[in-house]
């Protein structure tokens, strides 16, 4: 086998553990150190790799991965600055230049990731790199594609517009299932009555486009069922939401 490529993995977050509970099931990718500022939140790795959480230990690896909260990642990598090898961050928002480091780049796996979801596929993963430097840009796809089977190279600009798609299809649908469990709670109902109809949205637009598959009083322009729908709804932030989506949808299929 050829030598592993070497990862150094910074952070102790949601993308942190998962990057390492995937890495270490490949025998081609070595964990060689992991740093966090709390030890702690990393217990489950305690024998894998060593920990660190002074800086100034980092040893030289193939690729680190800075996966921290966004807003700290440029600091953060002011400390790396007079390190020689490739440092990436994982951030949708950030651009590649946001890393004060010699050598950059960016390991995008675009997949939403929480520490308590254990079962994450990979190798469905869509993973965007970006790479000032042509020998940088293959070690990472080397990487990648040793997880997934959906490697992409994008540049900063177009991964800033995938991350606010993805805020889109993810964090906004994701908050109003929680939305609509809360209505379903107040009249004694089930958050598990939605799942079926969740789960066939979903499944739907892997066939049909999002525009052929809506649906739903807006689509219809049925304005009985609307104000009826914006007299029941009490909550001021709901009910402001649900106009405005029920606007675009109209003004997006108006003939
Ligand atoms: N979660 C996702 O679904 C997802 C998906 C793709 C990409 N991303 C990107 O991946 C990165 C990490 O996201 P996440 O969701 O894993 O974050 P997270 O779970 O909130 O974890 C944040 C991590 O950053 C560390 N941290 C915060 N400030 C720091 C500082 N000044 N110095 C050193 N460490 C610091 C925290 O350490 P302490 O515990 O010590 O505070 C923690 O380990 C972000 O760039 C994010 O945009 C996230």
């Amino acid at each position: 086998m050829a030598k592993p490529i070497s990862v150094n993995i910074i952070g102790s977050g949601n993308v942190a553990t998962h990057l390492l509970r995937e890495f270490l099931k490949h025998p081609e990718i070595h964990i060689n150190q992991i740093f966090a500022r709390k030890l702690q939140n990393l217990k489950e790795f305690e024998d894998v790799a060593p920990m660190i959480n002074d800086i100034d230990l980092l040893k030289p690896a193939d690729i680190t991965i800075i996966s921290i909260t966004d807003d700290a990642v440029s600091e953060f990598s002011k400390k790396l600055k007079n390190y020689r090898e490739l440092v990436v961050h994982t951030s949708g928002s950030l651009d590649i230049n946001d890393l004060q480091t010699e050598q950059k780049g960016v390991f995008y796996p675009f997949q939403t990731f929480s520490k308590l979801n254990k079962n994450i596929n990979f190798k469905e993963i869509p993973i965007l790199i970006e790479a000032t430097k042509k020998e940088n840009l293959e070690v990472l796809q080397k990487l990648a594609n040793i997880v997934s089977n959906n490697v992409l190279e994008i540049n900063s600009q177009q991964r800033f517009q995938l991350h606010i798609a993805g805020v889109l299809v993810a964090n906004f649908v994701n908050h109003l299932y929680y939305q609509a469990g809360k209505l379903l709670e107040k009249n004694n109902l089930s958050f598990d009555l939605l799942k079926p109809l969740i789960m066939e949205t979903a499944r739907k637009v892997q066939n049909l486009s999002p525009e052929n598959a809506q649906t739903g009083p807006a689509k219809r322009n049925d304005k009985l069922i609307i104000n009826k729908h914006l007299k029941a709804i009490e909550d001021k932030n709901l009910n402001e939401i649900y106009k405005l989506l029920t606007r675009n949808i109209e003004e997006t299929y108006k003939k």
